[in-house]
């Protein structure tokens, strides 16, 4: 930072010598910090440890108190996703390192300070020298990074320096001071050898903020402590910074009033609470022992979805490309299908995937010439490419549609190695999408969302993005689903392979793993006791004349009134390649409403049976059921202008709402034999 510009520009404003700017770029401290405390701040050493969100804003505003002297760590890098709130962020930063870019930022603030860079982060190594000469530790880790916390305090404490841990929780900030007179890191929190990572995680949040001020209004669906992610807001770690660099102060300065634990403040600006109090015994009061418990039964059975275990990501240097090659097919795999019949085939040699489809696989009323198997393999090539983005690789997509006796061979992938790829932000989703066919709140997705869902589904070429939200439209659009769902349960194709495809038994689900698990398609007790006893395609036509059928297609029905809104995409033609990149698109669309927290399923009834139409002519309905589906895609024209002039893939509701709790599973990749690749 010691640049001749720095330093002509430090001349030009007259504060050039270390202590006329120490005059001038702290002045504005005194009436708070006397002169001799400014003084004591500029040869006070602080050590940082990490320097991301919070981390950053300690860092940044110690600076600015006047601190002279910092020992900073970290091993991270900016990334997009950390836009939001850390200090350092900034596009010309992405990619690059922590600790230079927050060092430079904080020479940029007083070039005269004092720095120890460690590039490791702090280390089981490193740590006695990351602490040496530090009169005082703020804790920047990542709140997820629990036992280098837990060194990093029981090191500081025996040497006798004081850490503070601020933690941005909702829209607040938990604090905490540990000094070495007070309570250990272990006892407060109570943490025991036998406990598990997750016990322990638990245990620093409950003991961070003992009366949760937060609980009532974070999302919990955000919350996965498994996979090490929760919410965190720009202006919440903004305010860790002001309330540990408050109390750092009051350390450094040796002023009145530290409370160190058992002491804990949470201040919530969004519900314009402040909780302090007193946690006698830490997490081993009884009470707080009693919280723990809950938290710990109501937080981890939350997210648990039953159904398949995602793949541990391989990495490319020490895997080799075979595991990451299956990683990617094992993306593909994870894609959505109609009926989860899962009709792809894959054949993988060195950087080579080649993606088929097997003829044989879906051979539902809906599946008119391979379309829906083909809108299906598309999803599967978008997952794939995020996976081997995640890996590192860079994919070229080359479609090529061959067909042959029993698959159509559609693309192949190449994974190009040496390139600067980065994980995109979508490839978790392509682990958490599911179809949910729960019921969603009436709040609509807002045309802002579905805009950014067009830009996602139109750059697939010949792909385009339609989409209702009003009542008033989903109630003439459910009246469409309506009529065309009663063919579901009137054509005796469609109810078999539906009913085949229905594992219900648990030890069914995992045995085939295909197909739908009972609990999947939330139909409540009264309609699985209705699933079950409508198998045989016999009962099932008897319950249809007496008005089965219509109560099977109100629920469907009832499904777009409860929902956010209705999308529809469609393509400029019904060749393969256009199905494909439907597929695609459909897939990219769907795991962005995923990344957003937003609820999917899809419709298929109106647009495929609008394909079948188109393609295989109204002879391949009944002249009732061509009645039905003229009713019903006059309506969905209502709706969405030009449908009946377009070539209509698929429609989806969407919404906002709880997930699911039954999953679907996936067959292992042994099941996908495809040809040469
Ligand atoms: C072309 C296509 C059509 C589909 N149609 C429907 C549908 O009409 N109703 C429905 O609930 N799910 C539908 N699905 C979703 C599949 O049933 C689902 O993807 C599959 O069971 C796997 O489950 P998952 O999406 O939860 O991974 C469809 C999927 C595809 C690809």
């Amino acid at each position: 930072m010691n640049t001749p510009e720095t330093r002509q520009k430090l001349d030009v404003f007259h504060v050039a010598s270390h202590n006329t700017y120490q005059e001038a770029a702290f002045c504005r401290n005194l009436g708070l910090l006397d002169a001799n405390e400014q003084n004591r701040l500029q040869h006070a050493v602080v050590a940082v440890a990490g320097l991301g969100g919070v981390g950053g804003g300690h860092l940044i505003a110690l600076a600015r108190s006047g601190v002279g002297g910092f020992r900073l760590a970290d091993f991270d890098r900016f990334d997009p996703v950390n836009g939001n709130r850390q200090y350092g962020a900034t596009v010309s930063a992405f990619g690059r390192e922590k600790l230079r870019v927050m060092a430079e930022n904080a020479l940029e603030v007083n070039p005269h300070l004092s720095l120890t860079l460690f590039e490791d982060g702090v280390t089981e190594e490193n740590v006695d020298a990351f602490l040496d000469g530090a009169d005082l530790v703020l804790d920047g880790l990542d709140f997820f990074v629990f036992e280098v916390r837990r060194m990093v305090f029981k090191k500081a404490l025996e040497k006798g320096i004081p850490v503070i841990t601020a933690g941005p929780m909702g829209f607040s900030s938990a604090l905490l001071v540990f000094t070495p007179d007070g309570m250990g890191f272990d006892e407060y929190f109570d943490i025991r050898e036998e406990d598990t990572y997750i016990e322990r995680i638990l245990k620093f949040a409950m003991g961070l903020a003992p009366r949760p001020t937060h609980f009532g209004y974070v999302n919990m669906d955000f919350v996965d402590l498994r996979a090490k992610r929760g919410p965190s807001l720009g202006c919440a770690c903004q305010l860790c910074a002001s309330l540990a660099v408050t109390e750092a102060l009051r350390l450094l300065l040796g002023r009145k009033g530290v409370k160190p634990v058992p002491y804990f403040l949470q201040f919530d600006p969004y519900v314009r609470k402040l909780v302090k109090g007193r946690l006698r015994m830490g997490n081993r009061h009884p009470v707080q022992r009693l919280k723990l418990w809950i938290a710990k039964n109501y937080m981890l059975d939350r997210n648990k979805v039953i159904g398949p275990v995602r793949p541990e990501q391989p990495d490319l240097a020490a895997d080799g490309l075979a595991a990451v090659r299956d990683y990617v097919i094992s993306a593909g795999v994870q894609a959505p299908s109609g009926d989860n019949c899962q009709p792809w085939r894959f054949s993988g040699k060195g950087e080579r995937i080649v993606l088929s489809l097997d003829k044989g696989t879906d051979e539902s009323f809906f599946n008119v010439r391979q379309a829906a198997s083909i809108v299906a393999c598309g999803a599967a090539m978008e997952n794939m490419t995020l996976a081997a983005q995640a890996c590192g690789l860079k994919p070229e997509v080359e479609l090529r549609p061959e067909e042959g006796a029993g698959e159509i061979r559609l693309a192949a992938l190449t994974l190009k190695q040496g390139e600067d790829v980065h994980e995109p932000v979508l490839h978790d989703a392509v682990w958490l999408r599911c179809t949910n066919r729960k019921f969603y709140s009436r709040k609509p997705v807002s045309d802002g969302v579905w805009e950014h869902i067009r830009e996602a589904v139109e750059r697939f070429p010949g792909t385009t993005l339609q989409w209702i939200s009003a009542q008033d439209q989903l109630k003439k659009f459910a009246e469409s689903v309506c009529l065309a769902d009663r063919i579901r349960t009137e054509h005796r194709g469609l109810h078999e392979h539906l009913n085949a495809m229905i594992r219900f038994t648990q030890k069914d689900a995992e045995e085939t793993r295909d197909g739908f698990p009972l609990g999947n398609l939330e139909a409540g007790r009264a309609g699985n006791l209705f699933l079950k006893a409508t198998r045989s395609w016999s009962v099932m036509k008897a319950l249809n004349t007496l008005g089965a059928s219509r109560g099977v297609a109100a629920h469907s029905g009832k499904g777009i009134l409860r929902s956010g809104g209705v999308g529809l995409i469609s393509t400029q033609a019904l060749d393969t390649e256009s199905l494909f990149l439907a597929g695609r698109a459909l897939e990219r669309a769907w795991l962005t409403f995923t990344h957003y927290g937003i609820r999917f399923q899809p419709a298929a009834a109106p647009a495929l049976f609008r394909l079948r139409w188109l393609l295989e002519g109204e002879t391949s309905f009944s002249p009732a059921h061509g009645k039905l589906l003229g009713r019903s895609w006059s309506l969905a024209e209502e709706c969405f202008p030009g449908f009946l002039a377009s070539r209509p893939v698929l429609f989806f509701r969407v919404g906002f709402g709880p997930g699911i709790k039954y999953g679907t599973y996936r067959k292992p990749l042994t099941a996908f034999p495809g040809g040469d690749a």
